[in-house]
């Protein structure tokens, strides 16, 4: 397989990370790759915010303290629509279902999905955050340029030995990330993703994903 193939079909989304920092050098040249991503108009609709170190655990200790509280706040934008319909429904659902299966969580037992659920915002230990800004005024086809960049990170993060996992977690929580990160009025953030090394032995680690056939996802006019 051409190596961008093999990038493609290898990346998947890691949830446990050793503490293992991330050099700097390395985070530099993969948004190096990834900001070459293409965009309609070459707007470039984005800005990237890298959270490490002392703003990491300001941002990671914040989130704890809310979540301890009970707090909630106005989320960005939904991270899905109302009332998810098939086939997604039954995807979304299953998705859940393997993930929670890896870490031995019951569905019915809520508190283990929510603890789960809550590393999220513990960056699922990653020693690196990336936070996906686009300012708030910008469309659907500019959301589309954000994808973009995103998966070019995922992809040329592998090359650095390096896991993600992206993070719409974050939408819900617009208030504390903008401050912590600065943004402007304008600005609000996508997603954020978990960057590190692989905590392999988490058997979390171990959920592999399925995907519609060639058959369900394309068709052909010939
Ligand atoms: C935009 C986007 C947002 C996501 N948000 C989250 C998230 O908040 N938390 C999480 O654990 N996984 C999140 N994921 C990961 C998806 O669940 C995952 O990509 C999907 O189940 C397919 O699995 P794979 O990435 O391992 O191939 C997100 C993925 C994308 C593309």
């Amino acid at each position: 397989m051409p190596p961008v193939a093999a990038a493609a079909v290898a990346r998947r989304s890691v949830r446990a990370f050793t503490a293992e920092p991330v050099p700097g050098e390395a985070i530099e040249a993969i948004l190096a790759a990834a900001l070459r991503a293409p965009s309609g108009g070459n707007l470039q609709p984005w800005h990237i915010h890298v959270v490490r170190g002392g703003a990491l655990a300001r941002l990671t200790a914040a989130m704890r303290l809310a979540q301890e509280a009970g707090e909630q706040e106005v989320p960005n934008h939904p991270v899905y629509p109302e009332g998810l319909w098939e086939p997604y429904r039954s995807r979304r659902f299953e998705n859940g279902e393997d993930l929670y299966r890896t870490i031995g969580i019951e569905r019915s037992d809520k508190a283990g999905r929510l603890r789960q659920l809550a590393q999220n915002y513990q960056l699922f230990g990653a020693p690196a955050g990336l936070f996906f800004a686009i300012d708030r005024r910008m469309g659907r086809a500019q959301w589309i340029d954000l994808g973009m960049v995103m998966q070019t990170v995922m992809l040329v993060a592998l090359e650095h030995g390096l896991a993600t996992c992206p993070q719409a977690a974050w939408a819900l929580w617009p208030d504390t990330l903008g401050e912590l990160l600065g943004l402007d009025e304008h600005m609000m953030i996508a997603a954020g993703m978990a960057l590190g090394h692989e905590d392999t032995a988490h058997p979390i680690n171990t959920l592999r994903t399925t995907r519609q056939s060639l058959d369900e996802g394309v068709t052909w006019h010939d």
